[in-house]
């Protein structure tokens, strides 16, 4: 990779505990062309060196994806380059293609948690998936950063629960492990409410907070593992990738691997940096899709709820309505 370049909108959204669409959307095109001019600049390149373009159509908050995909458009257009739209989730996927390592052969299995979205999937190939389970709720992300506002932390939470979650101890709380026996679907608003109930209101400090990060973090890790080791020994297969923000987390990490040491499966693991949203997994994504002869037109969307299945319907987040279009 010659260059890449990302304005984190995370210190803006903080302030409000979460993401507001609209200040979302205006961030976007406020900093997307100087985003864009950062990557040339780092690359070494102008614009008249760039082959094709890529850029994210859904699912997400579509005020966002908007302002994306119309400079998308209008570079490719300007420029007379191909032009490939490309699922946020898909980008997450792919996110373990980039880089010298190891390298997943397909089909693979692969688990996908970020702040939108958690689901199991068969990947069969670059940009073809067969979903096995989702949460019916919220998502794993999503559980982090609400339990983190439940501790007065700030947002996102997901980070700082994984490093006081090292201090802890995982058995100081016994929280439920949910949906055992319920295939492939996950559930994590319980374990919310549970934390919840737990605290009545008061905000843990010290060794308490530290033990109860430790204690949600590995109820949740736990429901998840479960699920991701059957789906190994059901679909045999032998090598499991992790993507989305929550795949940064070291518990989830040092537990699925131990779940393909038992099952004599690989894992891949993309690093910290690439498991959060960035821009070189969409263009990972997009380069394999131009690879294979796609090339979108003028008439490409955004669309908020873009399932990585086509078979499957609106993707969960986008089933839960306003406000939960967070990829
Ligand atoms: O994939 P991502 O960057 O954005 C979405 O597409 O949603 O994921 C963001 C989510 C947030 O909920 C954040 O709290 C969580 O990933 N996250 C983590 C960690 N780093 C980020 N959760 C647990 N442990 C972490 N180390
Ligand atoms: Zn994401």
């Amino acid at each position: 990779m010659l260059g890449e370049a990302l304005f984190s909108q995370v210190t803006m959204h903080a302030t409000y505990g979460g993401i507001i669409p609209e200040i979302a959307s205006r961030a976007h095109i406020e900093k997307v062309l100087p985003v864009v001019d950062e990557a040339l600049a780092q690359a070494g390149i102008g614009i008249e060196a760039i082959d094709a373009v890529a850029v994210t159509r859904g699912p997400g908050l579509v005020g966002a994806l908007l302002v994306g995909v119309q400079v998308g458009k209008a570079l490719a257009w300007s420029r007379g380059l191909p032009l490939v739209g490309v699922n946020h989730l898909e980008g997450h996927l792919a996110a373990v293609f980039l880089g010298d390592g190891d390298k997943p052969a397909f089909p693979h299995l692969g688990l996908l948690v970020s702040g939108g979205h958690s689901e199991i999937l068969v990947v069969e190939g670059h940009g073809r998936h067969r979903l096995l389970g989702a949460t019916r709720d919220d998502a794993a992300g999503e559980a982090f950063d609400k339990v983190g506002k439940l501790c007065g932390m700030g947002y996102p939470a997901g980070p700082d629960i994984d490093r006081l979650a090292t201090a802890g101890n995982p058995k100081a709380v016994a929280f439920p492990r949910a949906m055992k026996n319920r295939g492939y679907d996950m559930s994590f608003s319980g374990l919310k409410t549970a934390v919840a109930h737990h605290l009545q209101g008061h905000k843990p400090t010290g060794q308490v907070l530290a033990d109860l990060c430790a204690s949600f973090q590995a109820a949740l890790v736990d429901q998840i593992v479960d699920k991701v080791e059957r789906a190994l020994v059901e679909e045999q297969l032998f090598e499991l990738v992790v993507a989305g923000g929550v795949a940064a987390n070291r518990g989830l990490r040092a537990s699925l691997q131990a779940a393909c040491d038992r099952r004599k499966a690989t894992l891949f693991a993309p690093p910290p940096s690439r498991c959060t949203d960035n821009a070189a997994m969409i263009a990972c994504a997009g380069y394999h899709r131009l690879l294979a002869g796609e090339r979108a037109d003028l008439s490409l969307n955004a669309v908020a709820s873009l399932p990585l299945d086509p078979s499957q319907g609106a993707t969960r987040s986008a089933r839960k309505g306003p406000g939960a279009g967070r990829a």
